[in-house]
């Protein structure tokens, strides 16, 4: 071995001598001072006792075994005095509350609310529950059947239209097509099928529209279908329920109207309007279509084994997303799928 190897592994074991003093004494009475202990004489990069073991090929072959020994003796030594400093400090803290500190003010969790779509649809249900009716739910994919043909839509009858429908099966032996219905009116006829009068329902649930996406628009949204057959039921007893449900959610003094209108599967039918009052506007408001109503047409009973020379029935079916826009302020649909919290948090 030359003279300047001696002159290293001297200079190893002169460092390691130091390093022992250290290590025992070195003061751990934090975990921050544990830390920096550990990183100090450990550390993989940097560590004091890993840089000697890197030192070991330069200690003469005679020395290798007690200096390889001693450097071992001394991590051990660190490696207990990490594990009594931490254990020592950690029951400290126990004793002293965990380490908690209970005058500290707690941590607020965000909570979610319940989306302004799911809000006014339970309103209007709860609504329409009061006055007696039983909640139905229907599937959203439906058979060609039941959203058009059951409900009076001629089989070329614009609705069925490529521009208005998603399908998704095209007609076959085995059914008439498949589609996502465009209306809850469907579940009207399943009821129909499954039940005999007198049916009092109220049908909450999802509809699908192939439209162009726009501030009023949307390809899905919301409806709320009513139904209700029994003998004698009237058109007066229609515009009462809808009156009082209009009352219900806008208030007493709301202003209505009953404008007629068509739809197939109902006979007289009519869309029922409210005034909103809107000072930005000349006429100090504008009239909003709220839903779509009639009497069930007696073609739609007959073809469910419905005695219509006995049975009568009103049904009626508003969009969601209207009301709750009207209701809440909103005038963009659009907003109400993109599910930004900042939008959200306004309703909890
Ligand atoms: N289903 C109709 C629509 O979506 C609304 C409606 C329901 C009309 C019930 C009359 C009776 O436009």
């Amino acid at each position: 071995m030359s003279d300047s190897n001696q002159n290293t592994a001297d200079a190893a074991l002169a460092a390691l001598k130091e390093l022992k003093s250290e290590i025992a004494e070195t003061v751990l009475d934090s975990i921050q001072a544990v830390d920096d202990y550990r990183i100090r004489f450990l550390s993989r990069k940097q560590g004091q006792i890993t840089d000697l073991l890197k030192r070991i090929p330069e200690v003469a072959n005679e020395h290798k075994k007690s200096f390889g020994q001693e450097i071992n003796t001394a991590k051990a030594l660190v490696e207990k005095r990490i594990e009594e400093a931490t254990q020592r400090l950690s029951s400290v803290a126990e004793e002293s509350g965990g380490g908690v500190d209970l005058t500290l003010p707690g941590r607020i969790q965000p909570t979610g609310s319940l989306h302004p779509i799911t809000q006014a649809l339970r309103l209007i249900t709860r609504v329409f529950e009061n006055y007696g009716f039983d909640v139905e739910e229907g599937p959203e994919i439906e058979d060609d059947w039941h959203n058009f043909s059951a409900l009076n839509f001629p089989p070329d009858h614009p609705a069925r239209d490529m521009q208005d429908t998603f399908f998704i099966e095209a007609p076959s032996k085995a059914h008439d097509g498949i589609l996502l219905r465009t209306h809850t009116s469907p579940v009207q006829i399943r009821v129909m099928e499954n039940k005999k009068p007198p049916i009092r329902v109220i049908v909450p649930g999802r509809v699908y529209r192939n439209e162009a996406i726009s501030y009023k628009s949307y390809c899905l949204f919301h409806q709320v279908e009513g139904l209700y057959v029994d003998e004698g039921v009237t058109m007066a007893d229609l515009k009462q329920i809808i009156q009082a449900f209009a009352r219900t959610l806008f208030g007493e003094n709301v202003k209505m109207r009953f404008r007629p209108s068509f739809f197939p599967f109902t006979e007289p039918s009519a869309e029922v309007d409210i005034w909103w009052e809107d000072e930005a506007l000349p006429d100090g408001g504008r009239w909003m279509e709220i839903l779509g109503c009639g009497m069930v047409d007696p073609n739609v009973l007959e073809g469910l084994g419905i005695d219509s020379e006995k049975y009568t029935g009103y049904a009626f079916g508003m969009g969601i997303e209207r009301i709750a826009m009207l209701r809440y302020g909103i005038d963009d649909i659009r907003i109400l799928y993109e599910n930004d919290v900042r939008f959200l948090e306004q309703f909890s």
